[in-house]
């Protein structure tokens, strides 16, 4: 069944983001320095295809494509008939060229413990896993699924299966046994590698009782444990293997094979608007062009002297691309880190960035608004000056956390990057390059070199400047999903139908464009709300509470109303020191939010909560706060982060009504 969004954002109703004005150019040392200068712009549009065939030459191929793109629409093979192995891309090419005692991972464990780990020592770990996967059977094609906290052996057993020719699918360890399983049998897996458990918020948190859990009656035939907190877990004979007792003995020596240019590399589990999570289907060539061209354009790495440091998860897609394909494939020297912002203390992050000398950081908008909340006086007793580019990436960033991340982090001299894609998308589509744009807070604003997006109307016909709308992909691209596994009908339906007349991909992003052209991202078109008629973003309503200085973080949903369709409900989390007035405050931020908006935004209710439900990805679950602005029942909770807040929420609705 086809989706039927709402029809887009109207042009007035969507100018409040269209009021910032500051603009940040380039340090003049980072762009006389860039990586990517403006003149990629220029070459892309020349010629696309070819364009992206001098970025594949970025990678070491066995034998070279003969057709750059085949596109048949909505299915496309980029790079037919070249080799390559993804895994030596990462790794192996880099000790061979000299670089093999080079850190290639600076891991940090929750509880303090450290690991240090050359290019060579990667290669090795690597070599061992691929060695220990074909004892367990694993053959190219075969599907892996990781359920592992943030150790590196997560690292060593994604690029394990990439050496093989062997798609991981990676399941985030805050996933519960039900949604393991579910993904398990979606995927056809018949190995599993987990671990013991991993250290969050200062103790071990179990992940085998879960694996065991997921794993019980389904195809899975052998699991590969790690020891990582050595409490005592369940463990079947016969099927279970320890990491050490199989990986260790292994010889570190493998012979990598070529794969096809469209080998299956992962699928990853997205959430789409039914039920059922969507396996998206990433393959070698074009996904590791894209990933590793981005990492090096948006990021501007110097493989010799940066210290890079992706703050997100292995377990989401930001985690693939910005953690292990795309820096490892640029020879990246990196941070990764086990646990939370918060444990032992919340200077955690800045004392990370202390240690290591972190010169580009890349994190979420949820989690800078957290660091906001905390107050600036944390980061205030580190020493950040190695910092020299931030990047954001999740969700719309306000511009009042921008200005707080590039200020406060960055001490006013680091560019922003805010970089818009997707799971399916694979790699960063739109994003400032720091050498090259003027920045402006709160916005995605072009497509890289290479990428084609525009913001339509309801029927496909791209908006004027000013005008909003929703964002589409026009052209193919290296990196893009594709399909859905097993399903190619969900996969036709969920991206290509929406605009099948003019062969768009259907982002299901709402956007604007400015004055100039630029690009600013407002949140899920399914996240925009209709309130008499007046089409309003959740993003525009949040970015205008956050932007009172009382308010810390907001989540505004669209409740259902019986006289103006949808009422605008706000949750709001307020800044240390700030009060809760009760209504007094919330008058307050009524006509805030109608100074920075107009009348027709004022929240109906506004509510005070001591945290908002997010997925562990940190993404705010809209659907369970209008669950609660509804008052209905609530939805599934095991995505949450921490699902007693749910109950905190619920239990502030009663006494928060206004009006
Ligand atoms: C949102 C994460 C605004 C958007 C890489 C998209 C963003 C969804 C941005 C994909 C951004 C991601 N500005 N919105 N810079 N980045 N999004 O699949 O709604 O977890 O469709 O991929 O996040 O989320 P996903």
């Amino acid at each position: 069944m086809s989706e039927t969004p709402p029809a887009p954002p109207s042009k007035d109703t969507l100018s409040n983001l269209m009021h910032e004005d500051r603009r940040f150019p380039p340090p003049s040392g980072l762009a006389a320095e860039a990586n990517v200068t403006a003149a990629a712009y220029a070459d892309a549009a020349s010629d696309r295809i070819a364009f992206w065939e001098e970025q594949a030459r970025r990678l070491d191929w066995g034998r070279p494509w003969t057709n750059a793109l085949e596109w048949e629409p909505p299915f496309a093979r980029w790079f037919e008939g070249g080799l390559l192995n993804v895994a030596v891309n990462a790794v192996d090419r880099h000790v061979d060229a000299g670089h093999g005692d080079q850190v290639a991972i600076h891991w940090e464990g929750e509880p303090g413990d450290t690991r240090t780990i050359t290019y060579a020592q990667l290669k090795d770990e690597v070599c061992k896993a691929a060695n220990a996967l074909v004892e367990l059977g694993v053959r190219a094609g075969d599907r892996v699924m990781i359920y592992l906290p943030m150790i590196p052996e997560a690292v060593f057993a994604m690029l394990a299966c990439a050496r093989l020719g062997a798609p991981h699918s990676v399941v985030f360890g805050g996933f519960s046994a039900e949604a393991l399983r579910n993904r398990i049998e979606d995927a056809r897996a018949r190995v599993l590698i987990t671990a013991d458990g991993g250290f969050r918020r200062g103790r071990p948190n179990a992940l085998k009782p879960a694996a065991d859990e997921a794993a019980e009656g389904t195809g899975i035939e052998r699991v590969l444990v790690v020891r990582r907190t050595g409490e005592t877990v369940p463990f079947t004979e016969g099927r279970d293997v320890w990491w050490h007792d199989l990986v260790d003995r292994q010889s570190a020596a493998h012979t990598p094979d070529y794969f096809d240019a469209e080998q299956p590399l992962f699928i990853l589990y997205t959430s789409g608007t039914t039920a059922k999570p969507k396996g998206i289907l990433h393959t070698s060539g074009g996904y590791l062009t894209q990933a590793a061209y981005t990492h090096h354009a948006v990021f501007d790495l110097k493989p010799d002297t940066d210290v890079y440091w992706c703050a997100a998860d292995i377990g989401w897609v930001t985690g693939h691309t910005y953690i292990v394909y795309g820096p490892l494939a640029n020879r990246a020297t990196q941070v990764m880190y086990e646990g939370t912002p918060d444990t032992p203390h919340r200077g955690r992050f800045w004392e990370i960035i202390q240690k290591y000398g972190v010169t580009l950081l890349y994190t979420a908008p949820t989690v800078i608004r957290t660091f906001m909340k905390w107050g600036e006086d944390v980061p205030a007793k580190y020493d950040l000056s190695s910092l020299r580019l931030l990047g954001s990436v999740g969700e719309p960033i306000n511009p009042e956390a921008w200005i707080w991340y590039r200020d406060t982090i960055g001490g006013g001299r680091t560019p922003v990057v805010d970089t818009w894609w997707q799971t399916e998308t694979g790699a960063i589509m739109i994003s400032p390059l720091p050498g090259v744009t003027a920045a402006k807070p709160g916005s995605a604003q072009v497509a890289l070199p290479g990428i084609a997006a525009d913001v339509v109307d309801g029927d496909g016909v791209p908006v004027p400047d000013g005008g909003g709308g929703y964002l589409v992909l026009t052209e193919p691209w290296p990196s893009m999903l594709r399909g859905i596994w097993g399903d190619p009908e969900r996969y036709a339906d969920t991206y290509w139908s929406r605009f099948a007349g003019q062969g768009f991909y259907f982002a299901g992003d709402g956007a604007k464009k400015d004055g100039d052209g630029d690009l600013w991202l407002l949140g899920r078109v399914d996240d925009v709300m209709n309130v008499s008629g007046h089409r309003i973003s959740t993003t525009e309503v949040e970015s205008a509470l956050v932007s009172n200085p009382q308010v810390a973080e907001a989540a505004v949903v669209g409740a259902t109303d019986p006289t103006t369709g949808q009422g605008i409900v706000a949750f709001v989390i307020l800044r240390g020191g700030a009060a809760d007035k009760g209504p007094e405050l919330a008058a307050e931020l009524r006509d805030h939010v109608a100074r920075e908006i107009g009348p027709i935004a004022k929240p109906r209710q506004i509510l005070v909560v001591p945290e908002l439900p997010k997925t562990r990805s940190g993404k705010i679950m809209r659907r369970l706060l209008r669950d609660v602005a509804e008052n209905r029942s609530l939805g599934d909770v095991t995505t949450l982060q921490d699902s007693s807040v749910m109950d905190l929420i619920s239990a502030k609705l009663p006494t928060s009504k206004e009006d």
